[in-house]
């Protein structure tokens, strides 16, 4: 009586742009930067190449990477006054927020790199962010802990660079644990792209608008804050630890999760697009085991995580549905032992995904073919009608 017309529309899935950057068969459980497998570039390189890999479309020679690595190194400190800016928020701010807020106050305090058509300023804008993004992440984490942060030391690497600066203290000196650093750089080779998920359809749809680059990173951090997206991570381990406080009674949760009491769901499984084991999924369950292991450190979460992987995948509801771990699944238990606070976990997410980020914003702005157009919609509201004066509503 209302005139709503209603449609049986389902979900319509199309895809949104052309990319040549990643590819996913969700089917074959398939990953491939640039061609090139993610098992093989998580074994074999370093997060600085794939980044470069990712970004300029090539793997690069050894003077070509030496001179990456060498541009960021020189742009890993911060303004002061942004380093001001950082100490100004609350303590108990969530890191993702303060790393939103920092990279979107980048561009007023860089604002010779705010062009999208001068490729100089572009690649400077590019420079900066994969060299200061990993310094803002150490500083909202030494803000969220009340203690003094470090400059950038420019003789480590990006990675140790960063880990110095999460861990370290003025008053001695850090040793970086090589375990530690090399299981932190393949993590974030394996999150550093994923074609058109939800944060990077943010940044390129914030950038289709031409808005400047720092400004589309901002909105696609806020965006892998989500707890079904980037969020998963430390969503996983609460629900670890509360499985664990209950008396680890894996069956009774996956009974409440088939029940969807409360909504709960098994974090850390399902995806939009793999509908078979994520493959990034089984070389983080690989590396977790080792680098706990490496680190001497006997997790019980990881033992539930195992018995928990177990029953799902046993399970007619999940393999019904399709539901098999994502890379959320285990990382988060890395992260932990490796130190990190669970806020920290998406922020890592973050530092990840960066290059992939970027490398899909400067495809957009170099080749508006593969712009994601303006998305429609199907309407289903009120068909036309006349207005009604208030007093014969
Ligand atoms: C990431 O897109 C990307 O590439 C993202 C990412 C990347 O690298 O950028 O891979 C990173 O975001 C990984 C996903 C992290 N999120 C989580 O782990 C949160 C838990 N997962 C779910 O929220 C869910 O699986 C999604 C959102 C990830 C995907 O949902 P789908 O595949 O679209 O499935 P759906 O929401 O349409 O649900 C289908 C059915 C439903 O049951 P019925 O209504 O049919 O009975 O599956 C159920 C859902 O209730 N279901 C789950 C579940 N996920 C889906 N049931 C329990 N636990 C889950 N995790």
């Amino acid at each position: 009586e209302t005139g709503n017309v209603t449609l049986d529309v389902g979900f319509v899935n199309t895809a949104s742009c052309k990319s040549s950057i990643t590819y996913i068969d969700g089917d074959a459980g398939i990953l491939r930067y640039r061609g090139y497998p993610i098992d093989q570039l998580a074994e074999k390189s370093t997060f600085l190449e794939v980044s470069y890999l990712l970004i300029y479309g090539e793997l690069p020679s050894t003077s070509e990477l030496a001179d990456f690595t060498e541009r960021i190194r020189r742009h890993t400190m911060l303004h002061e006054d942004l380093k001001d800016l950082l100490q100004a928020f609350p303590r108990d701010a969530h890191p993702m927020s303060v790393l939103s807020a920092a990279v979107s106050a980048l561009g007023t305090f860089y604002q010779d790199s705010l062009s999208i058509t001068d490729r100089d300023q572009v690649e400077l804008s590019t420079i900066r962010l994969m060299a200061k993004l990993p310094t803002i992440a150490a500083y909202a984490h030494k803000k969220s802990q009340g203690q003094p942060t470090l400059y950038p030391d420019n003789q480590l690497g990006l990675v140790e660079n960063f880990l110095r600066m999460t861990f370290g203290f003025p008053a001695e000196d850090y040793q970086v644990d090589p375990v530690v650093a090399r299981a932190l750089d393949q993590l974030f080779i394996l999150h550093a792209d994923h074609e058109q998920n939800c944060s990077t359809s943010t940044v390129r749809l914030v950038g289709s608008g031409q808005a400047n680059l720092f400004g589309s990173i901002s909105a696609g951090i806020h965006a892998l804050s989500g707890p079904l997206h980037g969020g998963a991570n430390s969503a996983v381990l609460s629900m670890l630890a509360d499985i664990h406080r209950s008396g680890d009674d894996v069956d009774t949760f996956v009974k409440k999760v088939k029940n969807k009491e409360d909504g709960v769901k098994l974090m850390g499984f399902g995806h939009r697009v793999y509908k078979n084991y994520d493959p990034r999924a089984a070389i983080v369950k690989k590396s977790a085991d080792a680098v706990l292991k490496a680190m001497g450190v006997d997790d019980p979460l990881l033992d539930i995580a195992m018995r928990l992987e177990q029953v799902a995948l046993t399970d007619d509801y999940f393999i019904e549905r399709k539901l098999y771990p994502n890379v959320d699944f285990y990382t988060g238990l890395i992260y932990k032992a490796m130190g990190f606070p669970t806020d920290m976990f998406t922020v890592l997410f973050a530092i990840g995904r960066l290059p992939g980020w970027i490398a899909q914003w400067r495809e957009m702005i170099e080749d508006p073919a593969t712009k994601i157009g303006r998305p429609r919609q199907i309407y289903v509201g009120a068909t036309e009608r006349d207005y009604v004066a208030a007093d014969a509503r």
